[in-house]
């Protein structure tokens, strides 16, 4: 069985070490996120997701990519920006599609939200990850409202959920307690939240709500902070 440690780096940027595989998610990393307590050049990849073109998601993706040279997963209009912008080493999927790559078998799976690149380019449509690594799945929402298709996505059981719980831009707390009905996962961490006064939440109110309505395990973490899988 993989060892697989998940890094929440403030926001909705997250790293995974999967056997020592390093795998980023959104890499929005100091300065430009308010909250996150490394920069790019600290973090090291083997490969990057992306959920969709936002710039709290993609304000660090260019130049991680470029130093790393880690293989960038996402849609196939961000991959075509990014190859115009000299990135190489990219593989496009696009929703409900699937790949075995050799850390995970990995779904892109739908969102609802949008994905306009920063420069004003089109970057197709938002998407969330379910990532299969063993018999352990893991599914990160990307930016969306709550949809009950969220039951289809959770029926084959999953070990981790990570869900936005900002609300203004993304689904609340509120919908994130339905979104968790839906899913069923074992344990769910929020991101998405106090990075900018819109997004305020208490995380520990979202917490205790979780294990009194669902019968989910919320994992609040700190910036930096880390949970085994
Ligand atoms: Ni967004
Ligand atoms: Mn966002």
């Amino acid at each position: 069985m993989a060892n697989i440690t998940l890094t929440w780096h403030g926001h909705a940027t997250y790293s995974l070490d999967i056997d020592g595989t390093k795998v980023v998610v959104d890499p929005f990393f100091a300065p430009n996120s308010p909250t996150a307590q490394v920069t790019q050049e600290e973090i090291s990849a083997d490969y990057i997701l992306v959920t969709h073109g936002h710039g709290d998601h993609v304000a660090d993706l260019i130049p991680l990519a470029k130093r790393t040279g880690a293989k960038v997963i996402c849609n196939f209009e961000i991959g075509n920006w990014l190859m115009e912008k000299g990135v190489e080493n990219v593989h496009q999927q696009h929703l409900g599609g699937g790949f075995q790559h050799e850390f995970a078998h990995v779904k892109m799976t739908v969102a609802l939200h949008g994905s306009g690149l920063p420069d004003g380019s089109y970057g197709g449509m938002p998407g969330g990850y379910l990532l299969t690594i063993g018999d352990r799945k893991i599914y990160f929402t990307g930016d969306t409202a709550l949809f009950s298709d969220m039951a289809l996505i959770g029926r084959g059981g999953l070990d981790v959920v990570i869900l936005p719980i900002g609300d203004n831009f993304t689904m609340g707390i509120e919908d994130s307690l339905e979104a968790l009905k839906y899913l069923k996962p074992a344990v769910a961490i929020p991101c998405h939240y106090n990075t900018w006064p819109p997004i305020e939440q208490d995380a520990e109110a979202w917490a205790s709500r979780v294990s009194s309505e669902t019968d989910t395990k919320p994992v609040v973490l700190a910036v930096e902070g880390t949970y085994t899988v």
